[in-house]
């Protein structure tokens, strides 16, 4: 049974004040930090890319989460690695060859994370598994913090994680997308592993962070 992580999304935190608020989540217990890559076309709004990402990661020795939600993607990879980024998450819809933008991401030694959208079907990556470190299973339509979660999305997991066993594989399973105190239990049960949080951890219990952190991890 893997340990239950939480990746706090900064999607969801004081822009003005992103070294701190990383610092905050770091003494909050977070165990890794999700960075919400947008580029206004994949999605329809827009948030922040490399430079910001390595000013980042300069002041902190956080595992950073990268999700990127743009494309065409297969050639910003590099960058983002180069920023400091240790998951790379990509969306196939978002490349040409996702062998292709797979092999890239592992040439670079990083973590290859690939995410499905509520629509996304598991056999668009069916054939990867082998080579994926990551499954990350949208429980909202990509784009914004705030949104209500999306419980059909369970039965993907669920199905996630029988392919696993099946194949002897041990993929993370992160769950993204309007996960709270009242759907994490269920979203944990179903298979998930990696809880990506943003509204939830930064806005609950007047910003409580480390009680916010410790209240989603309770199974
Ligand atoms: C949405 C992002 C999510 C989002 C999660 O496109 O990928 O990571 O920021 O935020 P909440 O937890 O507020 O739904
Ligand atoms: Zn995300």
């Amino acid at each position: 049974m893997k340990k239950i992580q939480i990746s706090p999304s900064i999607l969801s935190a004081d822009f003005s004040q992103l070294g701190n608020e990383i610092k905050r989540l770091e003494e909050g217990g977070a165990d890794m930090i999700h960075v919400d890559v947008m580029d206004g076309h994949f999605v329809p709004n827009l948030t922040i890319g490399p430079p910001v990402i390595k000013a980042l990661k300069k002041h902190s020795s956080m595992l950073f989460d990268v999700h990127l939600m743009i494309s065409p993607v297969h050639k910003y990879i590099e960058a983002y690695s180069d920023a400091g980024a240790d998951i790379i998450t990509i969306h196939p819809e978002a490349t040409d060859n996702l062998k292709e933008s797979i092999l890239k991401i592992k040439e670079l030694k990083k973590k290859v994370g690939v995410s499905l959208n509520p629509e996304t079907k598991i056999e668009v990556i069916l054939d990867h598994l082998e080579q994926i470190d990551l499954v990350l299973v949208m429980s909202v339509n990509p784009g914004f913090g705030g949104q209500k979660f999306m419980p059909e999305v369970l039965n993907k997991i669920k199905e996630l994680k029988k392919i696993q066993q099946e194949k002897g594989l041990s993929f993370d399973i992160e769950i993204d997308g309007g996960i709270n105190f009242e759907n994490s239990k269920i979203a944990i049960e179903a298979g998930a592993n990696i809880l990506v949080s943003g509204t939830t951890i930064f806005k609950s219990n007047n910003g409580d962070i480390k009680k916010n952190i410790e209240l989603l991890k309770l199974k």
